[in-house]
């Protein structure tokens, strides 16, 4: 009994210490040259200012939808590697909105510091979970699935999300459905829609011909 216990033991540690941590970023190609891979800042050069951002202090650029996205992530907060978290602000101008997205590596915090939004989000078995919130309620999103924001309110609205992940991505829910580079006769299949009409929703979501889709 004693020896099957040790050996379950000896299985649950070897499962513990072989296993992965989640990826942090959709896919990353190793550098084998051990010169250029260098994961981590000397220590003995790290400052205090490596870990402080600036800026969230004010309103990023406003997107055709009415909404301003800044986010500090690992991309643009070194600090926060191997830290399991990261945040964004965005602003909605009145009728703004987040077009549904979806973060594939976080949950998500959201907390409304002003204004009245309808927010929610839709879960593997199609069922939506949505309403009305207000200044200092906070909704959680799920990893992974799509979700939405909706200025809702009379004035200028902000929300906060904070996210566990140090660099949690975002699936742009309009760009994965129509994305440009996807063969035309898949999404006319899919949706029964036409040539046409698969181009002129493209139009109207810039998803083609520009770097980068147009809203963020
Ligand atoms: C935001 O904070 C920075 C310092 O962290 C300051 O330089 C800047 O002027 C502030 N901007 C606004 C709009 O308050
Ligand atoms: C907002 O737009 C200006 C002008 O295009 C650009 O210089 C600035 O970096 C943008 N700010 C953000 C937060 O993207």
């Amino acid at each position: 009994m004693a020896l099957m216990v040790r050996i379950l033991f000896v299985i649950l540690f070897i499962g513990f210490v072989a296993s992965d941590p989640n990826p942090v970023q959709d896919y990353c190609i190793a550098v084998t040259d051990s010169e250029t891979y260098i994961p981590c800042k000397n220590p003995s050069l790290v400052t205090v200012e490596d870990f402080i951002f600036s800026g969230l202090n004010s309103t990023g650029n406003f997107s055709e939808t009415g909404q301003a996205v800044l986010s500090v992530n690992v991309n643009n907060f070194p600090g926060l590697r191997t830290q399991g978290v990261s945040l964004a602000r965005a602003d909605f101008e009145v009728g703004g909105f987040a077009l549904p997205h979806a973060h594939p590596r976080a949950t998500e915090a959201v907390c409304v510091l002003e204004g009245t939004f309808y927010s929610g989000f839709i879960d593997s078995q199609q069922k939506v979970f949505a309403k009305v919130i207000e200044q200092g309620d906070v909704i959680v999103i799920p990893r992974g699935l799509v979700h939405f924001h909706k200025n809702i309110g009379e004035i200028q609205g902000t929300l906060l999300g904070i996210y566990n992940s140090e660099n949690p991505g975002k699936s742009m829910f309009p760009t994965a459905a129509f994305g440009c580079e996807v063969k035309e006769e898949l999404f006319e299949k899919v949706y029964g829609l036409s040539a046409e009409d698969i181009s002129k929703v493209r139009g109207k979501l810039h998803l083609c011909g520009k770097a980068e889709a147009g809203f963020n």
